[in-house]
């Protein structure tokens, strides 16, 4: 046997021992640690269950609301309505009736002021709580034909805000409706 061969295979056979020796050595020393439970569950926002989300909870009634209303939050949110309504005592009527006493008046009965024809037909009815908030949350959806351009109030307690400043606007406001 060739001496020179003998030492280069003897070589390559201990530099593999080596490599293996190694990798087993490496293998006991950083054994992959398994966690118990596979995955963990991430934080989430939505509490589990929350299916009903989806569905827009009710409002609360209208007196509920007005217990907790804020009149100067209704002034601040009438600025929106300004480009049509005025508010003071004898204000004058523009794209839309004045509405100084507007709560506890008779619905379309402002004098001289062109209704619709869907408004005047409601003179019988009297403007309060429950009737505004329907009309501020969609004017079109609770008066089919009205010519209140004005898409409505969204945001249930700010109507109620809304509600309980147009009832200041009177000589002698109305008692509003207690839950
Ligand atoms: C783009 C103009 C416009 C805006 C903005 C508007 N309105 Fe009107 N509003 C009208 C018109 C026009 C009428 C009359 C509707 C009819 O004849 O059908 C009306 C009617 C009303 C009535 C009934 C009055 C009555 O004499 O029967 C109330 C109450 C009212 N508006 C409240 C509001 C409030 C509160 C806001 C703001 C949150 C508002 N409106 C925003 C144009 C507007």
């Amino acid at each position: 046997m060739n001496i020179e061969l003998n030492k280069i295979a003897g070589a390559g056979l201990s530099t593999l021992l080596v490599v293996m020796s190694l990798n087993m050595i490496a293998g006991i020393v950083f054994a992959p640690h398994k966690p118990a439970v596979p995955g963990y569950d991430l934080p989430s926002e939505e509490p589990a269950g929350a299916a009903g989300a989806a569905a827009p909870a009710a409002d609360e009634p209208i007196e509920v609301r007005l217990a907790k209303a804020d009149p100067a939050k209704g002034e601040k949110a009438v600025g929106a309505c300004k480009a049509c309504h005025t508010f003071e005592k004898g204000g004058a009527n523009k794209v839309g009736p004045h509405l100084y006493g507007v709560y506890g008046r008779n619905e379309g009965s402002v004098d001289g002021f062109g209704y619709s024809a869907a408004m005047k037909g409601r003179n019988d009815k009297v403007w309060e709580a429950d009737g505004l908030d329907h009309f501020l949350k969609g004017p079109k959806a609770y008066v089919p034909g009205t010519a209140m351009a004005f898409a409505g109030i969204s945001k249930a307690d700010t109507r109620a805000d809304v509600i309980a400043y147009l009832n200041t606007l009177a000589d002698a406001p109305k008692p509003l409706p207690k839950p």
